[in-house]
């Protein structure tokens, strides 16, 4: 016997059954609740999505009030103490952790693709020194659809598998092309004999050395940053993916979307908006005055709060465990004792504790960044080039769900009434 929900609408008195499955109704059994013939039918209103499932998903779970988060059921601390990024990006795309054949024509399949087509140098030149590395990034990103037309046919699943890997692999590419250009450095070509984050380092910071050697602690360190930014279900950008996905645009052009949708200071952009706050309060004894001017409505604490987490981002705890690390080789991030005492004040506040906000993963993040020596605008590009394998594996699972649909969420219109138009020296506005 299937779960239902009864509905008695006062309205009319009658009564509507509608199936509950997993835990929710379908929006449109709403529909047949009707006061006449004309009516369309009773709607849900939602505005930012924040009780409506969009899809049906494997690919991550959270439960926000515990704290766990699983990647295709492999709870994301077993990953990020005993995985790497690529082994990772194959489970979240594929289901599965690979076994060691698979894995490694995998590395190697993304490993190929890590050149960029020489023409991106010319895009490149088109952007003012300073220009924000973001932006440069979700540029370059939508400007491949157009160096690889094939990738339109979404439905073409070899085609879709090239692009898959030549996005994973390209993306940190693009994001140190970006870097280098902002420092007006050479742009490096891609050294295939690294690790997917010892290249990425390599692209970032070679100088004149004949081959860039990672310190292998930091290597390590960025590959767990990018496990843990790997995938985060249905977020902001990744509907984004979807939504554009969903009108079948080639994956270049929904990436680029979702990177922007990333770039807003309440998603990706938090981290390097922490580091920024951080600085502003400048040392321990402004904090309290700080965390006064939050709770009176000036401004966020920045890297507090989720939508879905209420209580520690698993994510946060491990990123901390991963600073130590990493100050063990560079020296200790001054702003480090800061961001505790704040996390100390704000964790035993009345206000943070009873909204049940708590450090999210962007809190300690941007510390490490720092101390590893990227500038604050590069921030959100480092969350970008992991959180395209989860954006991809998110695409394609929405193109394979035969429940899925062009996206188009209805409206409740608020605005006139039908009126006939007023000719310009009959109107009463100025
Ligand atoms: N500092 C101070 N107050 C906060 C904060 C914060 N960081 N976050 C939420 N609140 C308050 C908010 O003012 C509201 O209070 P009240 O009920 O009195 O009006 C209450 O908590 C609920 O907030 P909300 O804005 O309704 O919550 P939301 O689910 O819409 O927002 C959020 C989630 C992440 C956008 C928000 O917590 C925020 O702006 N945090 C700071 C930005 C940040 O760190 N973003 C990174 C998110 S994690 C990485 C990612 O997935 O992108």
């Amino acid at each position: 016997m299937t779960d239902t929900l009864t509905i008695t609408d006062n309205r009319t008195g009658k009564q509507y059954e509608v199936p509950i499955q997993d835990g929710a109704i379908r929006a449109t059994d709403l529909r047949k609740i009707k006061t006449s013939g004309d009516d369309f039918g009773l709607m849900t209103y939602d505005p930012a999505y924040q009780n409506t499932a969009a899809c049906r998903s494997r690919i991550t779970y959270i439960d926000g009030d515990k704290g766990v988060l699983l990647y295709r059921g492999y709870p994301i601390e077993q990953l990020a103490e005993q995985s790497t990024f690529l082994e990772t990006a194959y489970l979240i795309l594929f289901g599965e952790l690979p076994g060691a054949a698979a894995l490694e024509s995998w590395v190697r399949e993304i490993t190929v693709h890590t050149m960029l087509h020489e023409n991106v140098k010319k895009l490149m030149e088109g952007f003012q020194y300073d220009a924000h590395p973001m932006g440069i990034m979700l540029s370059i990103v939508g400007a491949l659809s157009t160096i690889y037309p094939e990738a339109k046919r979404v439905q073409d699943d070899e085609i879709r598998q090239r692009q898959i890997r030549r996005l994973i692999a390209k993306v940190p590419s693009i994001a140190a092309y970006a870097y280098r250009h902002n420092t007006g450095r050479p742009y490096i070509y891609p050294d295939n004999s690294l690790s997917f984050t010892g290249n990425f380092l390599n692209m970032l910071f070679k100088m004149t050395e004949v081959q860039y050697r990672p310190h292998p602690i930091l290597e390590r360190a960025l590959d767990v940053l990018f496990i843990l930014h790997a995938d985060h279900e249905q977020n902001c950008s990744t509907s984004v993916m979807r939504g554009i996905g969903s009108s079948q645009a080639d994956p270049y052009s929904s990436l680029a979307g979702a990177a922007a949708a990333l770039y807003g200071p309440l998603h990706g952009g938090a981290n390097e908006a922490v580091l920024r706050m951080l600085k502003e309060i400048g040392s321990i004894a402004h904090v309290p005055e700080f965390i006064k001017r939050v709770k009176g409505g000036d401004g966020r604490l920045m890297g507090f709060g989720h939508r879905v987490y209420k209580s520690y981002d698993p994510r946060a705890r491990i990123i901390k465990q991963t600073a130590d690390q990493v100050f063990g080789v560079t020296g200790r991030n001054p702003l480090l004792d800061i961001a505790l005492e704040l996390e100390r004040i704000a964790l035993e506040d009345d206000y943070f504790v009873t909204r049940k906000l708590y450090p999210n993963v962007d809190f300690y993040s941007g510390l490490i960044y720092q101390a590893m020596g990227f500038p604050n605008e590069m921030f959100p590009v480092l969350f970008a080039i992991p959180r395209t394998a989860g954006w991809l594996a998110q695409w394609e699972e929405m193109l394979l769900d035969p429940d899925q649909k062009i996206a188009r969420p209805r409206q409740i219109y608020t605005g006139a009434a039908p009126r006939d138009y007023v000719p310009r020296e009959k109107r009463q506005q100025p």
